[in-house]
Order: structure tokens, then sequence, then C-alpha cells
């Protein structure tokens, strides 16, 4: 059976593209995803990549991929990394991995989004790379 890697992405992600592409890019969500199912099947893995506006919904699949045993989760809460205590929960409570992902370096923008909870649980943490993020949080993952 084919190990999984859950890619979850959250708020504002899906308007990648054209949200704010001096910090994010221009690279749509579908490239991101399209270029983590390749460098994944280049590992041996597949990928479960999921995007959603909704804080809630990000907890139920942090939830779903301990159900399904995934070998990780690489994780761009977006706007939740900065304050979400129930996805760190969530995080903690679960027994795969957790990744954290950004496009951006946070650490280098507004004070606000220097403390992220979500990192708090996490293993690794990749940002300021745009879409190489993505992919070299594949390959920590892959190498876990
Ligand atoms: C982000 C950084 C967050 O601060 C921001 O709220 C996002 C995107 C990133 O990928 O750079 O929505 O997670």
């Amino acid at each position: 059976m084919t190990s999984i890697l859950f890619i979850l992405n959250g708020p504002n992600l899906n308007l990648l593209g054209t949200r704010e592409p001096e910090i994010y890019g221009t690279t749509t969500l579908a490239e991101i995803e399209a270029a983590c199912v390749a460098r994944a099947r280049e590992h041996g893995l597949g990928v479960d990549f999921r995007q959603t506006n909704h804080e809630g919904v990000l907890v139920d699949w942090l939830h779903e991929a301990h159900e399904a045993a995934a070998k990780a989760v690489i994780i761009n809460a977006a706007a939740y990394t900065h304050t979400s205590v129930a996805l760190l929960d969530a995080a903690k409570a679960i027994t795969p991995p957790v990744i954290e992902v950004h496009l951006s370096d946070p650490h280098t923008r507004e004070a606000f989004r220097h403390r992220s909870f979500i990192g708090e649980a996490a293993v690794r943490c990749f940002k300021g790379e745009g879409l190489a993020s993505y992919l070299h949080a594949i390959d920590a993952a892959a190498n876990l």
C-alpha cells in the first residue's frame, strides 16, 4: 500500500496566482498541487492535497490524517498559523508528524505573523521559498 502525505492548505490559498503576487508569486494552488504530486511520486509516496477557508475543517482533516495513518501532514495553515490553538491541539493529538510550510517568510513580515501556534507541534518548518517550501517539506517527510 502506498504511504500517503496529507498536504493541507488554509484560508485564502485558493486565491494563489492573483493574491498579493508581490508576496506570494503567481504560481497557482493547482500548480503547487501538481508539483507536489510529482515530487511525492519520486519518493514512492501518494498525496492527498486539500484547501479550505475554515478552521474546523482543518482540525477535522488533521484527525482524518491520523485515522488514515498518513506518513506525515504538511500544512500551510495560512493566517490560522498565527491564531489557532485548536490547530495546535489537533497537531499534538495525532500520530503522523506535522511539517509546517509557508510560501513567504512570516518572520520577515508584520509582528503578528511572527508567532506560529502550529509550529510548536511541528517537527520541521520550511518557509520563504514559495513552491520550493512545499517540495522541501515533501523531501523531509520522505526521510522521516
Ligand atoms: C502564509 C503566511 C501567513 O502569514 C499568511 O496569513 C498566509 C500565507 C504563507 O504561505 O506565506 O495566508 O502562510
